[in-house]
């Protein structure tokens, strides 16, 4: 059987429920304690620079307050790496990040882009983050993440989720087939190895059961689904998904 594979559970679509009347509810803090009570690994949240969802008081609460790790998303910039040097969260993940976006679309260019984020990386290790780098499945991109000093990687699952969603099977399987060929290249260059974005109980299994995989984080579906029947009951169907995937 494969290692068990942790389930990290995005709560930013928490906070922009919350944004969208201004008030203090639903509180993206409770929402994460919640889902560690259901069985998440650990808690995910992003930063973004216009803090449309996640905001820095919400951030320094879940420093204080979860008792499993925290994966701090956030885009290679010198304010967010100003706030990461400053809390020292058990990880960040860095991602690509345009305004205009509604989600973060594509993976990060870390081929062109080597010295800078090797400057960028090397003080957040030292001070004890797992840095992770959010990626498409692409060889050339992962050889740099390995070059830069990344301890992990995370897989973009997006294409792949939209694929599927739009029942493009073909497209979905060539996709899943490149993030399947990927993981391992990753795996052989000593990259701890996590995927996400736009997974869903009906995408998850093949993910689910590719065994480098270490974690998927999981966000907007798990919040939207909460909706129906509730976070705690999201979260353990998809824990059970995921564990029913790797037998
Ligand atoms: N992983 C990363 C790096 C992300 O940026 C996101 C979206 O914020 C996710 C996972 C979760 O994606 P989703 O909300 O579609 O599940």
């Amino acid at each position: 059987m494969a290692m068990k594979q942790r389930l990290g559970v995005n709560i930013d679509h928490v906070a922009t429920l919350r944004n969208a009347r201004g008030g203090a509810y639903p509180d993206p803090v409770r929402a994460a304690l919640m889902a560690e009570a259901a069985g998440a690994d650990g808690i995910t949240a992003h930063l973004r620079e216009d803090r449309r969802h996640i905001r820095d008081a919400d951030i320094e609460a879940l420093m204080a307050e979860l008792t499993t790790p925290l994966n701090f998303e956030m885009a290679a910039t010198s304010e967010m790496h100003a706030i990461a040097l400053r809390l020292k969260p058990h990880a960040v993940c860095i991602v690509p990040e345009k305004r205009e976006e509604c989600t973060t679309e594509g993976g990060l260019e870390v081929a062109a882009d080597q010295s800078r984020l090797t400057d960028f990386i090397a003080p957040l290790a030292q001070a004890g983050c797992r840095v992770s780098l959010f990626v498409a499945a692409d060889e050339r991109q992962l050889e740099a993440c390995a070059r830069v000093g990344a301890a992990v990687v995370e897989l973009h699952t997006g294409a792949y989720s939209d694929f599927h969603a739009e029942g493009h099977t073909q497209a979905a399987t060539d996709e899943l087939a490149r993030i399947t060929r990927c993981a391992a290249f990753a795996d052989d260059l000593d990259l701890e190895v996590h995927a996400g974005h736009g997974l869903t109980f009906d995408n998850v299994a093949p993910i689910a059961a590719l065994p480098q995989v270490a974690e998927l984080n999981i966000g907007h579906f798990l919040i939207g689904e909460a909706v129906f029947m509730g976070l705690a009951s999201a979260i353990a169907e998809m824990r059970r998904l995921m564990d029913d995937a790797r037998g």
